[in-house]
């Protein structure tokens, strides 16, 4: 998958593509990310990037031109369009459906806002998926974007391995939490790994994590369902 990030801040991604799955995928060779700056589009001496919001208001507005030609830049140097989404507090709220649809794309095109907001050209010119991670409002769509890679990236095939990829199905199918996960030491400070673990017993052991899981899923997902109706 070929996946290019348009943003302000370029260096924010550093560590984050380069280390852990991200990391790995790169080197595999099954992640192509190129990180572009939006700045490096932008015309006169002082390269400007915002402006002052017709009409008046608070805050500065992300200016149209350098990012349509950020976006064409980049669709040129690639041989095609990709999938443009824009990272937007006022976008569709991201979830793990939406991370296996994005998955299954040949290349993204990730476009980070800051500021105020963007130019509602943009918008228009553009024509891209809008994204929001959560229902939150973060200072820019660069930490949004990296959220989003990470969950498309460990679907790509070939980057974890089938164990782990069967764990991702269940969760998928079922919408279940996950379980309670041991390892050594069996006692630590008093707190003793439950009995049934050690046991060696498969099956019990499986209708354990099962129910477990059950009610960790029923317990949280009711409480984060409360939530939203105070
Ligand atoms: N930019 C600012 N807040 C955001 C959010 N919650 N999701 C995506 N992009 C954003």
């Amino acid at each position: 998958m070929k996946i290019d990030v348009l943003t302000l801040f370029p260096a924010m991604f550093g560590g984050v593509l380069s280390q852990s799955m991200i990391g790995i995928a790169r080197k595999k060779g099954i992640l192509d990310i190129t990180v572009r700056n939006i700045r490096d589009h932008a015309e006169g001496r002082h390269r400007t990037v915002d402006d002052r919001p017709y009409g008046g208001g608070p805050g500065m507005i992300l200016k149209v031109e350098p990012v349509i030609r950020a976006v064409e830049r980049t669709q040129a140097e690639r041989g095609g369009e990709g999938h443009v989404i824009l990272l937007t507090p006022r976008g569709r709220r991201f979830d793990q459906a939406a991370a296996r649809r994005l998955a299954r794309l040949d290349h993204l095109v990730l476009v980070c806002g800051h500021y105020e907001g963007f130019d509602e050209r943009i918008r228009i010119g553009l024509g891209p998926e809008e994204i929001s991670i959560g229902d939150y409002v973060l200072s820019g769509g660069e930490i949004a974007a990296m959220v989003l890679i990470d969950a498309v990236t460990r679907l790509l095939p070939g980057v974890l391995g089938s164990g782990e990829s069967l764990a991702e199905e269940s969760f998928n199918e079922g919408a279940l939490l996950e379980y309670p996960q041991y390892t050594r030491p069996a006692e630590f400070r008093g707190m003793r790994v439950p009995e049934i673990l050690l046991s060696g017993h498969h099956e019990r052991i499986e209708e354990w994590r099962r129910r477990r899981a059950l009610e960790r899923s029923r317990a949280r997902r009711t409480e984060a369902r409360d939530d939203e109706k105070t």
